[in-house]
């Protein structure tokens, strides 16, 4: 198979959170080699977030990695959840290289549970750490990226915010919230240039570990889902997209609006809207709006359309 153009990165410098190990440090690995001055970042905790000491070692032992590959990388502690420090950060990649041209929003934990023994702390650390921990992250970096007029930004999502998975309500709901932050950024970073996308994973990580069976795991290296991340973080990035990648297969998710029906707003609209529910959610016609706005246009329009016929 021939590819196109080659993906580089040179000149470039990028964040990539939570790279100490699994898919993060895939992908600083990844841009590094592909030209990207990095900035390696990992508090170095464990799979649930706990005994966060800030060690920089697993991050440091990327960095030494990627230099010894000839690549350039610095290696940076920072909690996500811990806006001065992520700001410390950034400042650090600017004062080293003047720029931040990409942010990938990898840092993660779990909290696995049913909602049923779930503790609100447990709900509240997970929403903590992945979506305050990108909004911390991407709120550092996007006046400079406005001001660059040039800006990368990947959130990682996951397949459980999109479709959900029992036993992952926090965090769930939490991978779900970035494509909601990705919708908007999206749309307010366009007129400079900023592409804010989204990446839906699967790969064997330790985030996995004990979920799935070994030959299963063997098939799902964090490699592979690299090549997405590549695409989202380079110039040709698309904007306001959900890539999905695992295993060398690469899929797309989309939010998608049915056409739905005009019922008004009669004393029987319960009765009709719950007798033509499948005409309201029937998937033909269905569009991917552009904008939360499509929605009240196509209702309002819908209820012109009948005023005028009636
Ligand atoms: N592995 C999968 O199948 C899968 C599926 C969907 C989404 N994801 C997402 O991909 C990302 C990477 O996950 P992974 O599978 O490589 O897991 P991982 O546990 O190997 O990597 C996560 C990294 O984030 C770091 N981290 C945790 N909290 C942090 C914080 N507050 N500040 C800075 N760093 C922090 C950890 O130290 C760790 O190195 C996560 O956002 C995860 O939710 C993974």
């Amino acid at each position: 198979m021939s590819s196109n153009s080659s993906i580089d990165f040179k000149g470039r410098v990028a964040i990539v959170t939570g790279a100490g190990g699994g898919l993060g440090r895939q992908h600083a690995l990844a841009l590094a080699a592909r030209g990207a001055k990095v900035v390696v970042n990992d508090l170095g905790g464990a799979r649930d977030g706990s005994g966060s000491g800030g060690s920089v070692s697993a991050a440091q032992a990327v960095v030494d990695e990627i230099k010894a590959a000839g690549g350039e990388a610095m290696a940076n502690g920072a909690s996500v959840t811990d806006f001065e420090a992520v700001q410390a950060m950034v400042k650090q990649a600017v004062d080293a290289w003047g720029r931040v041209d990409i942010l990938i929003n990898n840092a993660g934990i779990l909290r696995d549970k049913s909602f049923a023994k779930m503790e609100l702390a447990d709900f509240k650390l997970v929403v903590d750490v992945h979506l305050m921990g990108a909004v911390n992250c991407t709120k550092a970096v996007w006046a400079l990226m406005n001001e660059q007029k040039y800006g990368r930004i990947v959130m990682t999502t996951s397949s459980s915010g999109l479709y959900g998975n029992f036993g992952q309500s926090n965090y769930g709901a939490a991978k779900l919230a970035l494509v909601g932050l990705m919708q908007t950024l999206s749309l307010e970073g366009a007129k400079n240039d900023i592409r804010v996308n989204c990446l839906a994973p699967t790969a064997a990580t330790r985030m996995t570990e004990g979920l799935m069976p070994q030959e299963v795991l063997d098939a799902l290296k964090p490699e592979a889902v690299v090549p997405a991340m590549l695409v989202l973080a380079a110039q040709d990035a698309p904007n306001r997209t959900i890539l999905c990648a695992g295993a060398g297969t690469f899929e797309a998710a989309h939010i998608t609006m049915t056409q739905g029906a005009w019922l008004g707003i009669g004393p029987d609209a319960p009765e009709q809207l719950a007798a033509r529910l499948a005409e309201v959610t029937s998937r033909e016609g269905e569009t991917v709006p552009q904008s939360g706005a499509a929605q009240g246009t196509n209702e309002v329009g819908k209820a012109m359309a009948n005023a005028k016929r009636g």
